[in-house]
This record gives C-alpha cells, structure tokens and sequence, in this order.
C-alpha cells in the first residue's frame, strides 16, 4: 500500500500547519502500514518569489501523477497586485489547481467540539452537538466564469461583471456527489439557492430536484435561498446536516459553519474529482484547510493545525479508504482538545507544534 502525496505548503501560515499535518500523517499512516510517497513544492506566493509564476508546469505535472495534494494556504498582500493574462485561474496558482485537476466537489466539515463550547459565539446549549457539511461547488459559476471584465462607457463610467453561469451537467455530477455524502451520513440534504431571484439558481434547484428524486429518493432534500439559511444557520446550528451550494454561496456558508467550532482554524476540507460508491476516490484530490494564509501571525509559530490535520484525515478517508483511522485521528484531535491544548485563534496560547504534538500523544494512546 503506498499513497502519493504532494504537500503544498504555499504561503503564511501555510508551511507551518502543512508541517504540523504531515508530522500526523507520518505516525497515522505507520500505523497502518501505508506508505507514503511524499515530494514537497512551492505554491503561489512561494512560487512567484523563486519562479516568476504562481505554479510551475512541473508542479501541475506532479500534481497530476499524484493520489492527494496537502495545501496550506495561499495568498497575501505581496501578490495582491500582480495581474496575469487569462481566467480567475491564471491569477491564483491554487485556483489553477482546482481548474486543472477538476476538483469540483468540496467537502467542508465543520462541527461544535465539547471541550470548546465555551469559546464559541453561541451559547453552548444552542450549539451542543452541531456538525455540518458544506459541500460547495468548486470549479464554475460566477468564481470561475470566462464571461468577466470591466468595460469603460464613453462617459467615462467603469462596468464590471462576472456572470454568474452553471450548465445542468455541471450541477448533476455536483449533486449527485452532495447526495452521496447524505447518504453516507444521516441522509438530509438542504440546497441552498437564490431561486428567487436569479436564473442560474432557478436551474439549479430543477436539476437538484431531478436528481434526488431519481436516484436518491431515499435522502431528504429541502430548499432554502442563501439568505435563510444562513440566518437559519446562526440561529438554529444543530438543525443542518450536509448543505449543498454553488461555488460562491457554498465560499460563504463554510466560513459561516466555523462559526459552531469557534475557529475557521477548526475546518477541513477535501476538494474530490469523483466520489465512487465504494473504495477510494481516483485520481488526485485536494486537501486543504479552509483558513487563510493569514500574514499577519506568520512564521510565529502561533497557528492552529487542527485544519490541516484534519485534511490529512480526510485524504486518508477519501484517498486510501481508510476511513477508520481518519476517525481515530479525529477523535485525537478531541481528545487533545479535552486534554485543554488550546491555540490562540480560540483564546488558549498553545503553540503550533505543541498541539500537533499533542494530537499525536493522543493518537498513540488511542
Ligand atoms: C477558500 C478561499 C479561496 C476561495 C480564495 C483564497 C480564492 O476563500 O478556499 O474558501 O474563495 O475559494
Ligand atoms: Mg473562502
């Protein structure tokens, strides 16, 4: 058994967690007997300081001989300004990736964990027991649109756009994934659109419809617009399951889900090209917790890695099929948490490598 890793820290705090996931990884994966093949590279930031460009062609050649990409996080003032010829990927070197590799379907998990009840905006009674999935729609709408641009009236006046544009064949093969992942857990899903109001939404909620109640009759499927549910969402947390949002609504309501851990440091996400019925995904998946690259605490070793260690679970889960030992490295996590290591996002002032050494103590005793 041997996993094919490629670790992509990229910028801030990026290294710092990948480092802290991969030390995880080393102990989850012994444990099992998984050998992983792992080559590292720079992403974004990183690669335009050494490169000159936002990824290499090396890189995306690597990426695509892999079976799971770690990435940190990318971004940061520094590049803001650099504009490239061509779509929103060219201007983003993990936007490329996601482009490239067509990893359309996003699963973002967020839940309340007992031991930081009180560090959360909510009362701990309102949030007690929240876990939520966001599975957000990763390679179209306005996000990845071609139909872009800024255009200057005679008068001087500027016009910006990004349409905002979904095909049927994009949302089924999405939905179809959203519903599997219902299934797999407490079969409710709840689509979120603004069918209300615009057209592409109006396609979207058809087309969800079609295929739940086609090929998965057995899941309960509701309709909220965007707006209610993330009302809903603040107001009523333990009410949601897996939610189901194209790729700008699904950007927003997973920042929103972190809401219930007390921390976007909390979230993981997993970024698939396919989900089979049975066995691993095929053919490289993303990685990657849902934070920023947050320049602000970089290099000082204050980060939370809970995001990325939890990726790496979820790469173990979804890439390997070793789903029991993505739980056992979830339930460390907990157990770390009740242990009182806390990072400074949630008021606590452990370090970066004392949580992750505290996650893996946890591990082994499990
Ligand atoms: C995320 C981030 C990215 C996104 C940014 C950095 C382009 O916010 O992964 O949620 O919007 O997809
Ligand atoms: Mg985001």
């Amino acid at each position: 058994m041997s996993l094919k890793v490629l670790a992509l820290g990229g910028d801030g705090i990026g290294p710092e967690v990948v480092d802290g996931a991969l030390r995880v990884l080393e102990v989850a994966a012994g444990s099992i007997g998984l050998k992983v093949d792992l080559s590292e590279d720079l992403l974004h930031g990183a690669a335009w300081e050494k490169y000159g460009t936002f990824i290499r062609p090396e890189t995306l050649q690597k990426a695509h001989a892999s079976d799971a990409l770690l990435v940190g996080a990318v971004g940061g003032p520094r590049w803001d300004h650099i504009v490239i010829d061509g779509g929103p990927e060219e201007q983003d070197g993990l936007m490329k990736l996601r482009h490239e590799l067509d990893v359309f379907a996003c699963v973002r998990h967020s839940r309340a964990w007992e031991a930081l009840l009180g560090r959360t905006p909510f009362l701990p009674d309102r949030v007690r027991g929240a876990d939520i999935i966001v599975m957000r729609e990763l390679c179209g709408g306005a996000m990845f649109t071609k139909n872009r641009g800024v255009d200057i009236a005679p008068g001087g006046d500027r016009r910006a756009y990004d349409l905002n544009e979904y095909s049927s064949s994009e949302i089924e093969r999405f939905a179809r994934v959203g519903f599997e992942v219902a299934r797999r857990r407490n079969g409710r899903i709840i689509s979120v659109d603004k069918s209300n109001v615009f057209m592409a939404c109006k396609l979207w909620r058809e087309v969800v419809e079609e295929i739940g109640r086609s090929e998965f009759p057995d899941v309960e499927l509701v309709h909220y617009f965007t707006d209610n549910a993330i009302y809903q969402m603040c107001c009523h947390p333990t009410a949601f399951d897996v939610i189901l949002a194209e790729n700008l609504f699904g950007d927003l309501l997973s920042d929103q889900s972190a809401a219930i851990a007390g921390s976007l440091g909390m979230l993981p996400s997993a970024c698939l090209p396919n989900l089979p019925k049975q066995g691993p995904v095929s053919g490289p998946a993303i990685y990657e917790p849902v934070h920023c690259s947050a320049p602000d605490i970089e290099g000082q070793g204050i980060a939370n890695p809970v995001g990325a260690i939890l990726s790496v679970a979820i790469m173990l889960q979804y890439s390997e099929g070793e789903g029991k030992c993505a739980k056992r490295i979830e339930a460390a996590v907990e157990g770390a948490l009740n242990a009182g290591y806390v990072t400074k996002d949630l008021g606590g002032s452990h370090t970066t490598m004392e949580m992750t050494d505290g996650v893996i103590k946890q591990f082994r005793a499990l």
